[in-house]
């Protein structure tokens, strides 16, 4: 008999549920005997011991469907040792819960700042097994995360549609693609829709090189340019002021976001029309893309097969096109980041598209 606590934390993304099933479908077909507590609404579910008992039949038919049926929040990592408003000690919370309800382990899905937590869990004695969760592929310790290549999908879709509206009014349009501290959506959604100029956090960028690229393309016949935007672009000059200084810039500038910052100096600059288009969450939203769901199965299924193994403090990861146990301690607090000199960058720029550099 397996007593397991399971979550989802941080921001939602495609296939959360799929993984969820393929670790209880895997532990069930297993013969394993199991109690499966659900908590709700991520660690705050663990803390305020709020959660639901669960069975085979919850896992049923939610291979396709999107969000988690558990429900997310954010904990910030930074508030973790904090205590909450009614001075309850979180960690000791979590602790006191996993105790009380005899757990053998918890599953936990997440991103990077659930890794943090779910490691400190570790540290703390609970036996953690992990999965990497979030559309922005920026864990370190995998070469992908479930969510991504569906939101891939999504944005790649929005550029697409804008190409054909861009095309007939001769604009230059820009799309905002989530992502605030790393570019992996952007690049792979750019370069997938056919985006002309792709701007990325890692990649700061010089607004003249934009424009120059733009007025490139019209010289050579273009009626119009689509530019890929990272929700976290930062300018060359922005990228040289301290984090203090630069969140001080973000919290008093009169846009909503970069790109409409970027539209507005292009618009100065060349006095050519700009559209700025935000998909947003829609690109979390949905149901996941196939591979996702492939994906997400397998990774879950793995992370049954440690549970049956009793192995616990590991991320199950996909390195080299294989699926692998990952210790915690080794992910945790890591970003995994676009490297500018990337093959993928240098193939891009052979391309021709330009990334403001
Ligand atoms: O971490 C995933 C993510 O979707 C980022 O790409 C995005 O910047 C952020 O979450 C948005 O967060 P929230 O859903 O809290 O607005």
């Amino acid at each position: 008999m397996k007593r397991i606590g399971m979550l989802t934390s941080g921001g939602d993304c495609q296939a959360l549920n799929a993984a969820m099933r393929g670790v209880v479908k895997t532990l069930l077909n297993s013969g394993e005997k199991m109690e499966i507590y659900g908590f709700i609404d991520g660690y705050r579910g663990l803390i305020y011991g709020n959660y639901r008992m669960l069975t085979g039949k919850d896992f049923s038919g939610i291979l396709t469907v999107g969000g988690t049926i558990l429900g997310t929040s954010r904990t910030p990592f930074k508030l973790i040792r904090e205590p909450d408003e009614n001075g309850i000690d979180k960690v000791e919370a979590m602790k006191k819960n996993y105790k009380k309800l005899k757990l053998d382990c918890l599953v936990i899905l997440g991103g990077n700042g659930t890794h943090k937590t779910a490691n400190l869990l570790r540290s703390e004695g609970l036996n953690v097994v992990t999965l990497p969760k979030t559309i922005d592929n920026d864990l370190w310790g995998t070469d992908m995360t479930f969510g991504f290549q569906s939101a891939v999908d999504i944005a790649t879709n929005a550029i697409d549609c804008i190409h054909t509206t861009a095309a007939s009014h001769g604009r230059v349009f820009i799309v905002e693609v989530m992502g605030h501290k790393v570019g992996w959506l952007t690049l792979n959604a750019g370069m997938a829709g056919g985006a002309d100029i792709i701007l990325l956090p890692e990649i700061p960028y010089d607004i003249n090189k934009v424009v120059n690229a733009i007025e490139m393309r019209h010289k050579n016949g273009s009626r119009f340019t689509i530019i890929a935007v990272a929700e976290g672009a930062i300018s060359k000059e922005d990228a040289k002021l301290s984090k203090k200084e630069y969140k001080e810039k973000l919290r008093t500038r009169k846009y909503p976001s970069v790109s409409y910052e970027v539209a507005a100096q292009i618009q100065e600059k060349s006095g050519r029309e700009v559209r700025v288009t935000v998909p947003g969450h829609v690109q979390r939203g949905g149901s996941p893309c196939p591979y996702d769901r492939v994906f997400a199965s397998r990774l879950g299924s793995e992370a049954g097969r440690l549970i049956m193994e009793e192995k616990y403090g590991f991320m199950v990861g996909y390195v080299n096109r294989e699926i692998v146990r990952v210790p915690l301690e080794d992910v945790a607090g890591k970003l995994k980041s676009v490297d500018p000199d990337a093959t993928i960058v240098k193939e891009a720029k052979r391309l021709g598209i330009c990334f403001g550099d």
